[in-house]
């Protein structure tokens, strides 16, 4: 398949922060007495950051929380959360990544980020990508959040390009989901990669170049 584009999701597939998403939201869990994991971590990912409590509040029992409650403790994770990407640098941009968006670049594919979070424009900012992208479709511009194909809909059509020559990008199995509601092919690493999620399961990000440059 000759695509034109690739729309990568963020968290967990250009930068690591999907482990800065889980230390923050264990340190809220712990401080409610909430039981919290890594296997429920990898139910968030992709997730919204309200809906994402919502699955952590599925283990808590004490009295009911308020509507202004729950948005203090999403907002008391974002905070911890924001703290921990302040160390994010160039740095953390990964040769691997770097050498593989730059390849695809340079065979003429056009490149979007499809992320359901609204920091994703101060993760890209902190990573040295702050312009890279030809487009940015994320938290702030969708209303439903993956599985819902919405984010990556708009990042198709930032692009003026139809899903079909597009290829998705994903960590998550929410995101697998959203890229074939949209009607897009997914290649994915980590967590959906394993779980099979994929038109592509690949054990290494590098694998892109031979799929899309055949
Ligand atoms: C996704 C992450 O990229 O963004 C989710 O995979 C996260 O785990 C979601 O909940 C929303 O992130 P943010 O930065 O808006 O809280
Ligand atoms: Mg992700």
């Amino acid at each position: 398949m000759n695509y034109q584009a690739i729309i990568f999701d963020l968290d967990g597939v250009i930068c690591s922060t999907d482990e800065y998403h889980y230390q923050a939201w264990k340190k809220m869990a712990d401080g409610m007495g909430i039981p919290f994991d890594r296997t429920i971590n990898n139910r968030l990912r992709g997730v919204s950051r309200m809906e994402s409590l919502e699955i952590i509040l599925e283990q808590y029992h004490g009295p009911a929380l308020s509507e202004e409650r729950k948005v203090e403790l999403a907002t008391q994770k974002n905070d911890l959360y924001r703290e921990s990407l302040h160390q994010l640098s160039p740095a953390d941009l990964s040769a691997e990544v770097k050498d593989t968006l730059d390849a695809l670049r340079a065979a003429g594919l056009k490149l979007a980020i499809g992320s359901s979070s609204k920091n994703t424009q101060f993760i890209l900012g902190q990573l040295g990508l702050g312009s890279y992208f030809d487009a940015v479709s994320d938290g702030n511009n969708i209303t439903h959040s993956k599985p819902d194909p919405e984010v990556f809909l708009k990042a198709a059509g930032m692009l003026g390009l139809e899903p079909a020559v597009c290829l998705v990008v994903e960590d998550a199995v929410s995101g697998a989901q959203a890229g074939h509601a949209g009607g897009f092919a997914v290649a994915c690493v980590g967590d959906a990669s394993q779980a099979g999620a994929g038109d592509y399961n690949l054990s290494a990000f590098s694998e892109l170049r031979a799929i899309a440059l055949g």
